[in-house]
Parts: C-alpha cells; sequence; structure tokens
C-alpha cells in the first residue's frame, strides 16, 4: 500500500469538529431562548395576574365597606342623618378609583375591552346612584334615599362585586393555564436537551472512531512501509556482505595464487644465477615486488572479508582486529572477554565484526575520546559485544545523520538480536548488541 493514496483524515475531522460545534452552540441558542421565553411569561403573565389580583381584591374590600356603609344607613337605629356618610362614601370612591386604575394598567393585557367597558358602567351607574341617593337625603328626604339604596344601590353593589368577583376567578384559571404552559415549556426544553445531547454525543463519537479508524490505516501503513525498508536494507547487507566475501576469496585464493607462484619462480630462478652477479639482484628486487603484491592483496582481501572469521571464529578475528586498530589509530583499547562457550563464525560472525567495526570507526571519528572498552561475553543464552567510550557523547540533535548506527539495528535485525545505545555514567557513550545464542551459532548468510 502506498502512502500517497491515503486520504488526510483532516478534512473529515473538521467536519466533525465542526458539527460538534455547531450543535453545541444550537443547542445553547435554543435552551437560552426558552428559558427567557418562560421568563417573560412569568414576568408577564404570572407576576402580572397576581398584582391585577391583589388590586381586584383591593376593589372587592371596597365594595363591601361600601355594602356595610349601605346596611348602616339602612339602619334605623343610627342617630346620625345620611349625608354623615358621605364623606365615608368619598373616601372609598378615591380609593375604589385607584385601584381601578391601577388594575386596569395590570389587565391591559388579558382583558376584553367589553369586561372593562361593562365594569367602568356599572360603576359610573352605581356613583350616579349614589350622587342621587344623596341629593334626595341633602333634600330631606330620607325615606326616599333609603329605598333607593335599597332599590337600586344595594343592587348595583352586588352586580359590581358579583364582577369583580369573575375576574379574580378568570385570573385564577389564566395562572394556572400559564403555569401549566411554563411546564410543557420545561418539558419540551427537557426532551430537546436529551435530542441535543444525543446528536452531539454521536458527533463526538463519529469523530473520533474516525480519528481511531485513519490513525489505525496510518499505523498499519507506517508498519508496513517500514517492514519493507528494513527488509530491503537486510537484503543489501546480505548481498553486500556475500559479495564482499567472494571477492575477498577470490582475491585470496586465486588471484593470490598469482604472486605467490612468481614469487616461487623468480626464488627458483634466482638460485640459477650466479652470485653477486647483477641479474641475481634484479631477480631478488623482483621477488620483493611479487612478496609486496603478495601482502597488498592478502591485506585488501582481509579488510573486504577476514578469512579468519570462516576459519578461526569470531574471536580470534575480533583479537587480531582490535591490536589492528589499536595501531592504526592510537587508541588505547581496553579488551574483556569471557570464556569462548559456543563458536561463532562467519555468517553471524560478520554481523558482529561489522557493528563492531561501525562503533569503534564512530569512536574514533566522533567521540574525541582515546580510550575505549570493548566487552564480548558469550553467556549461556546469547553473544553481547559491547563498545564503550567515555568522549563527547551521541549530540542531541545529529546534524548529518549517517547511515552506521542504522545499519547496526539492521544486521542486529537480521540476527533476531537487538542493539541498545546508552550513555554510560561518566558520559560518553556505550553500544550493545545482542544477538541469541542460536542465531550466533547456526546463523547461515
Ligand atoms: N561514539 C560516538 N560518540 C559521539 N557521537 C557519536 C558516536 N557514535 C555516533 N555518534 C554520532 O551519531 C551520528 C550518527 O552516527 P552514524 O555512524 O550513524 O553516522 P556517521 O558516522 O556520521 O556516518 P557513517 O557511519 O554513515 O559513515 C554521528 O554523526 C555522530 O554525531
Ligand atoms: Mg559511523
Amino acid at each position: 500500500m502506498q502512502l500517497s493514496t491515503v486520504r488526510s483524515p483532516t478534512a473529515g475531522l473538521f467536519f466533525g469538529l465542526i458539527i460538534t460545534l455547531a450543535a453545541v452552540v444550537a443547542y445553547a441558542w435554543y435552551t437560552t431562548q426558552q428559558i427567557s421565553g418562560v421568563r417573560a411569561l412569568q414576568n408577564n403573565l404570572v407576576d402580572r395576574n397576581r398584582k391585577d389580583s391583589l388590586q381586584l381584591l383591593r376593589i372587592q374590600n371596597d365594595l363591601n365597606s361600601l355594602a356595610l356603609a349601605m346596611r348602616d344607613m339602612l339602619d334605623n337605629d343610627e342617630p346620625y342623618p345620611l349625608t354623615a356618610w358621605k364623606a365615608q362614601f368619598q373616601r372609598i370612591r378615591s380609593d375604589l378609583d385607584n385601584a381601578l386604575r391601577v388594575e386596569e394598567e395590570l389587565a391591559a393585557t388579558h382583558r376584553t375591552p367589553e369586561q372593562r367597558e361593562y365594569l367602568a358602567k356599572q360603576l359610573a351607574q352605581f356613583w350616579d346612584a349614589v350622587e342621587r341617593t344623596f341629593a334626595l337625603a341633602g333634600d330631606g328626604k330620607p325615606d326616599e334615599a333609603r329605598a333607593q339604596i335599597r332599590l337600586t344601590l344595594q343592587a348595583r353593589q352586588a352586580a359590581l362585586s358579583t364582577a369583580v368577583a369573575r375576574l379574580l376567578v378568570e385570573n385564577n384559571e389564566s395562572e394556572q393555564q400559564a403555569n401549566q404552559q411554563i411546564g410543557r415549556i420545561y418539558d419540551r426544553v427537557q426532551r430537546q436537551v436529551y435530542g441535543f445531547l444525543g446528536v452531539t454525543l454521536a458527533a463526538i463519537l463519529l469523530t473520533s472512531l474516525y480519528l481511531i479508524y485513519t490513525n489505525r490505516q496510518l499505523f498499519a501503513q507506517l508498519a508496513t512501509l517500514s517492514g519493507q525498508r528494513s527488509e530491503l536494507a537486510q537484503k543489501l547487507i546480505a548481498t553486500q556482505e556475500s559479495t564482499l566475501r567472494h571477492i575477498s576469496r577470490e582475491l585470496h585464493d586465486e588471484f593470490g595464487q598469482i604472486p605467490t607462484a612468481v614469487g616461487s619462480m623468480l626464488g627458483r630462478a634466482e638460485k640459477h644465477a650466479p652470485e653477486n652477479s647483477p641479474v641475481r639482484a634484479e631477480l631478488k628486487e623482483v621477488r620483493g615486488i611479487a612478496q609486496t603484491t603478495l601482502d597488498n592483496v592478502r591485506s585488501l582481501s582481509q579488510a573486504l572479508h577476514p578469512v579468519m572469521l570462516d576459519e578461526s571464529g569470531l574471536e580470534s578475528t575480533v583479537d587480531w582486529y582490535l591490536s589492528t586498530v589499536e595501531k592504526q589509530t592510537g587508541i588505547d583499547i581496553s579488551y574483556e572477554k569471557t570464556e569462548n562457550v559456543f563458536p561463532v563464525r562467519g555468517g553471524a560472525g560478520i554481523h558482529v565484526y561489522r557493528v563492531l567495526q561501525e562503533a569503534l570507526n564512530n569512536v574514533t571519528r566522533h567521540s574525541g575520546a582515546n580510550k575505549a572498552w570493548v566487552r564480548l561475553r558469550f553467556l549461556t543464552d546469547r553473544l553481547e559485544l559491547e563498545v564503550e567510550d567515555h568522549g563527547k557523547g551521541f549530540p542531541a540533535e545529529a546534524a548529518n545523520p549517517g547511515i552506521g548506527l542504522v545499519a547496526m539495528r539492521e544486521r542486529a535485525e537480521l540476527l533476531e538480536g537487538r542493539i541498545e545505545f546508552a550513555e554510560p555514567p561518566g558520559g560518553g557513550t556505550r553500544i550493545r548488541l545482542t544477538v541469541p545464542r542460536e542465531k550466533a551459532e547456526s546463523h547461515a548468510e
């Protein structure tokens, strides 16, 4: 699978985020709307209704006072003339007017014009009758005035009282309705809240699932790519090693035979030449050249692939190699090894040897240290190679990363072992290669 064929999940995730945010905003807006609706209903309707009912009770109270006054006026035992009640009537009238004005303002929204007209007309008629009654009383006709009270005023008062009582009942009913309406709004809001919550949760869930899905896909592809890359690297390493070994053998066994043969033929020819003759001297010189060529071929062969590894095993090769490195680089190497409990030959040995080579190369090139520690441990279940220096240590960020460390890791993988990079307590670097014993013993290229 190619990484380029994978669609970026950003658009989908962005979409999920927008949906979620939109649901949250819509939900917040809706709830605010509903709550302010409930508040308006309470303010406008329920509160006004209560205030209105209070005024209606005040009116009713005034009407009752009027009824009591009228009853007293009808009572013949009273020593006062009827006109004596006029002041009381005036007082009640002004209170009643005031109460009615306030009530009218409060009830403006839910009272029909007919209701208002009826109340106003009834009241006007009542006060007309009151005026007439007091006029009769003032003219010295108390009996006629009383008759007027009995016939007209009391009836009108009762009618007014009934009308006001009816308004009170209406107010109660509308308050109940408002309360029911509020209850319904709360129910609806609750239902919608669950709905919105569901939508939001679903959006979050879908977005998260999508995220998990794309992540898994990406990780799977990364793993595949990494596996392929590793496989390729290991194949390259294996091919390189087998080619190098082949060339090294050819150089050693085939090409190396030529200077050897030339050298021995020259030796024989030398013996046949007269002693101290210039021919003999020249033959000796040429034999020297043949020997140098042979040495060069051998060391090239050794450098490409130490034949020693196949012949004497890893342990001897490391001995030889470390002394060469010490001579070539001037680095003091402290070498520790445990007793060899199992042989490691060419197949696995070359990888261990290359790791050692690269690690020591790095010590020389990067660490700045002039001493290194090499430890080779043959343990019962594994082989361990450790290369340590107390130099600069790995830089925090490698400016120009090479492939030495990568190749070390791939070689470790080839041997089904592992490689660890650590910093020893004194600073510097420590590289440890661990190879399972069965791989170290039996690995074939
Ligand atoms: N022993 C060490 N001490 C300090 N730094 C080291 C040591 N070994 C490696 N490094 C750091 O790690 C980096 C990577 O090492 P690596 O062997 O992978 O690459 P390289 O040696 O630079 O190049 P290459 O090995 O491909 O020729 C080096 O460039 C160096 O900075
Ligand atoms: Mg290197």
